[in-house]
């Protein structure tokens, strides 16, 4: 029997996502109180720019000063929405020992200093939630961990990285080069002034940490993750890559290979039949392998400030519905599995390199890749004046091999350019 409740929250923050909870939280409330019982009400807001504070706000609510949320007992979640990885670790330190509850939105927080929080989460038998931490409004987390109890995870590919999505996308349809379509992002609010951490790859590394950490139950930390971005690609890159049936993905790859844990952040080639290579713009997507599920996909929008305020939302109600802590509450990391090592892992590959246009030389290229053991699938070449651009698909082999013949094609007088390299999924 549904009895209402009255639940009063503090938001941490008032940026993006801040703001679009609190607006969210008055725009459903009534929704939410007939739907769930809870009658959330927003107590108190930290915001130490004062600027940022509605003008129809209620004065009291917004602070600057934390220990306003600690020493009110009738605060039972606190929402950390500041980012950064120091003060707000301090702040869901302290509110978990002050007996509240706590979701968060953070990646970086979770990914670096995820079990010392997850450990005080057991031990202060207090909710630690992160639906909002990865991939926006696609509730991946709740999915993962009650859901998918059963299903034997061995593989989570995540497009997880919506300007880089957003970016490929747009490249992919011929709409521009790297420079023009990043440009193009930033101006349209896809992409941050700096967007070194969405482009370069560790904004989705710190994603498949928490998701890998989940799947495995096994502690995986950013610095466990290799990851490498977008930005040597290029135009021309694309195009054959689209010509022989690919399309460029940024993919987070977390396996599980021989009862070890490999997790990889790397720009891919997908077969266009692949249902992540239908993912466009800035949408992400999650594609799950078990034993026992086979493959089970989910998308939609992994960033902006509603879209991940529903999955903020959506933990706070989790939270009052839960009867004591349940197994939610905390780490799901039960054991603790070696890492595969990566140049172990077994890839495919797509390699272009310019070469001179003379007998002999494809029997050279050939031989360096033969000699490692790495066979080639297939291959085009185009002449220009001198110079022939090779485009080679490799079979799947030990990625030490691979990188090993791509240091002797290097080596040879014939082979003109620093070759390209990509992941074929
Ligand atoms: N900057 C991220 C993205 C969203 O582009 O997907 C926040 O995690």
């Amino acid at each position: 029997v549904k009895q209402d409740r009255v639940v009063r929250v503090a938001l941490l923050g008032f940026g993006t996502i801040g703001s679009s909870v609190y607006r969210l939280i008055q725009k459903e409330h009534d929704q939410i109180l007939e739907g769930t019982g809870v009658d959330l009400r927003v107590a108190k807001v930290l915001e130490i720019d004062m600027s940022k504070v509605p003008t129809d706000a209620e004065p009291s609510v917004f602070i600057t000063d934390f220990s306003e949320v600690l020493s009110d007992p009738t605060i039972e979640i606190v929402v950390e929405l500041i980012g950064g990885t120091t003060t707000s670790f301090d702040f869901v330190d302290a509110a978990m020992r002050n007996g509240k509850d706590v979701v968060t939105a953070n990646k970086q927080l979770l990914a670096s200093r995820g079990q010392a929080l997850f450990s005080l989460a057991r031990d202060e038998q207090r909710h630690l939630r992160f639906e909002a931490s990865v991939a926006g409004a696609v509730p991946i987390i709740k999915v993962m961990r009650e859901s998918m109890v059963a299903a034997e995870l061995h593989t989570v590919y995540g497009i997880v990285n919506g300007t880089t999505n957003y970016i490929l996308s747009r490249m992919y349809n011929e709409e521009g080069d790297y420079p023009e379509i990043l440009a193009k992002a930033q101006e349209l609010g896809y992409a941050e002034a700096d967007p070194t951490a969405d482009v370069g790859g560790a904004d989705a590394a710190a994603k498949m940490a928490i998701l890998a950490s989940i799947a495995f139950h096994s502690r995986v930390t950013l610095t466990d993750v290799a990851f490498s971005g977008i930005q040597g690609i290029t135009l021309e890159d694309v195009r054959y890559a689209k010509g022989l049936g690919f399309v460029p993905k940024l993919i987070g790859a977390a396996r599980l290979l021989d009862g070890k844990v490999s997790v990889r952040v790397f720009p891919a080639l997908l077969p266009a039949d692949h249902p992540l290579a239908s993912i466009n713009g800035s949408n992400n997507a999650i594609f799950l392998q078990g034993d026992a599920i086979g493959e089970i996909m989910l998308m939609g929008p992994g960033a902006g400030g509603v879209p991940t305020a529903t999955a903020v939302v959506s933990d706070i109600v989790s939270i009052v519905s839960t009867n004591e802590v349940g197994f939610l509450q905390s780490c799901s990391c039960y054991r603790q599995l070696e890492l595969y090592p990566s140049e172990d892992v077994e890839s495919a590959f797509f390699i272009r390199v310019s070469v001179a246009d003379r007998a002999g030389v494809l029997a050279l290229i050939a031989s360096a890749f033969g000699e490692h053991e790495v066979s080639i699938a297939s291959m085009i070449q185009k002449g220009r004046g001198d110079e022939a651009e090779l485009v080679l698909i490799t079979h799947p082999t030990k990625e030490r091999q691979f990188f090993a013949a791509v240091e002797k094609a290097k080596s040879l007088e014939c082979c003109q350019s620093e070759p390209m390299t990509l992941r074929v999924l």
